[in-house]
């Protein structure tokens, strides 16, 4: 596909309603499976120095797709295919849950920017396990493939702990990580998870069975990861990066969506005024401080993995120098683009090879001195 023929297809999206528009995305990744492949060496152009190996897993690219794209698990061997160096499916919750009433997602075009309430609609575990074990047979993916759940709408918050559990027994055999997804807002409540008594709870519990369950099959150790709102403060950040150092996680993901309104260029747009979590641009800087904030306290003792606002190569850039090992995308597939895994992490390598770096770890950090 030429640059061109992107932005044509960007165009007649963007003349249908967003979350058809993105369901239409889904299904032509699924349908273009066998373009995708024959396209694949193209559009996944890179070489070894933006390559790394972290939580004892290979991830080609820095540049990996964010949760809430593809929370069925339909496209899990496209990503790898179109440049992506990993993607976190999901979220998926215990049951399946068909999520808010639509219209729950809004596009702000002035701002590149998202609002969303869709409600983590998604189709199960079980299901969703079954669609991605499918989809690893044979070539498989690729690339990592993280599953990123949360707790179901009708489980009490004092149950949180069981509902993740009963996802994990489900989903482990199909996940090389595992996201905690403490952050969404917009399921009532959820975000109280992020306090330390309830991530002991469920983030302990989770360890706790992949220890037993690996008595039995003798597996690698799962990763654990939670994912962070950008709402919280920076004492919270901070707390919560103990946490996950005390609960042996392998990393935090920094940011979920904001609740707040802050750095729209046009805040009278009327989708700035709907109810939910606001992602793209406007989103950027309290990302970027949040992993910043993360990064220091974590001293390179845990993965950081950076995501909110992400467009080009030098948003990832900065992520990256900020302390994230990885980035992620969403609202900049929509406005950038299919190509956007290949142009930034074509972009990361230009502006290394520019600035004398030789691998993607040196950038890692690099902004946070000494
Ligand atoms: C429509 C939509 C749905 C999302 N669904 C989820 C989700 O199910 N789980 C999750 O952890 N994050 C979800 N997110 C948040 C993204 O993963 C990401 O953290 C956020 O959008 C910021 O990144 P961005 O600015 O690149 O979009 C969703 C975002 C959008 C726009």
């Amino acid at each position: 596909m030429t640059v061109d023929a992107a932005a044509l297809l960007r165009r007649a999206a963007f003349r249908m309603d967003p979350e058809r528009a993105h369901e239409a995305a889904l299904r032509a990744l699924q349908a273009g499976g066998p373009a995708l492949s024959a396209a694949s060496s193209w559009l996944s152009r890179r070489d070894g120095s933006v390559g790394q190996s972290l939580m004892g897993l290979e991830f080609p690219s820095p540049v990996g797709l964010a949760a809430g794209y593809d929370k069925y698990g339909r496209a899990v061997r496209a990503w790898g295919r179109l440049g992506f160096g990993f993607a976190e499916i999901g979220t998926v919750t215990a049951r399946p849950q068909p999520g808010n009433p639509k219209p729950r997602l809004f596009r702000l075009p002035a701002d590149e920017a998202i609002v969303n309430r869709m409600g983590f609609n998604n189709d199960g575990a079980a299901v969703t396990a079954r669609r991605i074990a499918d989809a690893r047979r044979g070539a498989g993916a690729g690339v990592p493939i993280g599953v990123n759940i949360g707790k179901s709408k009708a489980t009490p918050l004092d149950r949180a702990a069981d509902d993740h559990l009963a996802s994990f027994r489900l989903l482990r055999g199909v996940a090389d990580f595992v996201v905690v997804n403490v952050s969404s807002p917009n399921t009532p409540g959820l975000r109280e998870l992020q306090d330390r008594e309830h991530l002991t709870a469920i983030l302990g519990a989770l360890r706790d069975e992949d220890a037993s369950m690996r008595r039995h099959d003798a597996r690698a150790p799962m990763p654990f990861l939670v994912k962070l709102a950008p709402d919280l403060p920076d004492a919270q950040i901070e707390d919560a990066v103990d946490l996950a150092g005390e609960l042996d996680l392998a990393g935090v993901v920094l940011t979920n969506t904001t609740i707040a309104r802050d750095g729209l260029s046009h805040p009278d747009d009327p989708a700035a005024a709907e109810q939910g979590g606001l992602s793209g641009p406007p989103l950027r800087a309290r990302a970027g401080a949040a992993v910043r904030v993360a990064a220091r306290r974590a001293a390179g003792r845990l993965l950081i993995v950076g995501v909110g606002g992400i467009m080009d190569a030098d948003d990832a850039w900065d992520r990256l120098a900020g302390g994230a090992s990885l980035v992620e995308v969403w609202t900049g597939l929509v406005y950038r683009g299919p190509l956007i895994a290949r142009d930034i992490t074509l972009g990361l390598m230009d502006r290394m090879r520019a600035e004398g770096v030789g691998h993607i770890s040196e950038v890692v950090g690099s902004d946070l001195g000494a």
